[in-house]
């Protein structure tokens, strides 16, 4: 664990971030496809589910608004003047393009659960609200983490194809931004368990939490959606070796949840998830091309 690690450090980031990332300038945006057959057929389910999760960014920060009631300084900052600006950006450019190459418009849910209204009220005891937290740091890092490896690999293929300019311009742009989203989280979740600030009961009960409700980024408990991942996942080559994947995105809650656990190489609910989203999409729960 980073022994520089405190609530000024991770302020410090957040400025940081604002400052060294603005939301990526549509001018600076070169949407040339040499192949938009190609590019649709190949990675056309990806942008399809990338541009939905990005837009529904909006959702997020509702959900935030009612899930975090007394949020930090660098909680507020963090998601209020860095991050859903530059979310939203990666939404509107990756539907653009989806646009651009022949694919419907995206169609982000930005309706907040009435599970997370209920959970939100009872954020307001004190000893929920830190399980809250601590399960939104958590969640969060390994979204970015998600994100990081998909745009990777989106990148990579992009460049395979001769598609330098959206490769480089759009993805290689996006993917620059997410690192710093996932090192906020894997802070903030790294300094709670630094400062002791849960109880044994607490953690036992983010445990259990984590286990019965980890998904993928952008399913929401939807069947449909799950598929349509488990299509992203392989069309992003995760398939071919999703246990380094799982491992990778569960890392951070490895460390922080489960590391007394000897023996236990990673969150098993993870990988577990993953291979239900891929069998999902090959039993063809999915049908978009
Ligand atoms: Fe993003
Ligand atoms: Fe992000």
């Amino acid at each position: 664990m980073r022994s520089d690690l405190s609530d000024l450090a991770i302020l410090e980031h957040v400025q940081r971030l604002g400052e060294e990332h603005p939301p990526i300038p549509l001018g600076s945006v070169d949407f040339t496809v040499r192949d938009p057959l190609g590019v649709s057929r190949r990675y056309g389910r990806v942008l399809d589910f990338l541009a939905r999760v990005e837009l529904e960014v909006e959702r997020n920060v509702l959900e935030l608004l009612v899930l975090l009631p007394d949020v930090s300084e660098a909680d507020r900052m963090f998601y209020a003047d860095v991050w859903a600006d530059q979310e939203i950006r990666h939404g509107v450019i990756l539907d653009k393009l989806q646009a651009d190459i022949g694919r419907p418009p995206a169609e982000p849910d930005n309706k907040v659960a009435t599970a997370v209204k209920i959970i939100g009220m009872l954020a307001h005891l004190p000893a929920v609200g830190d399980i809250v937290r601590m399960l939104y740091y958590l969640t969060g890092a390994a979204t970015e983490r998600q994100a990081v490896l998909a745009y990777n690999s989106f990148e990579k293929g992009l460049l395979e194809m001769g598609e330098q300019a959206i490769a480089r311009t759009v993805v290689g742009q996006i993917k620059r931004q997410e690192p710093g989203h996932f090192a906020f989280y894997h802070m903030s979740a790294s300094l709670m368990i630094q400062q002791s600030e849960l109880k044994p009961w607490q953690l036992f009960l983010i445990r259990v939490l984590r286990r019965l409700s980890f998904e993928p980024v952008g399913i929401y408990g939807d069947r449909r959606r799950e598929a349509e991942f488990g299509g992203v996942a392989i069309a992003l080559g995760f398939d071919e070796d999703l246990s380094r994947i799982a491992r990778d995105i569960g890392r951070v809650e490895e460390r922080l949840l489960w590391a007394q656990d000897n023996g236990m190489d990673m969150p098993p609910y993870i990988l577990r998830s993953f291979e239900e989203a891929l069998a999902a999409f090959r039993e063809g729960r999915s049908f978009a091309t």
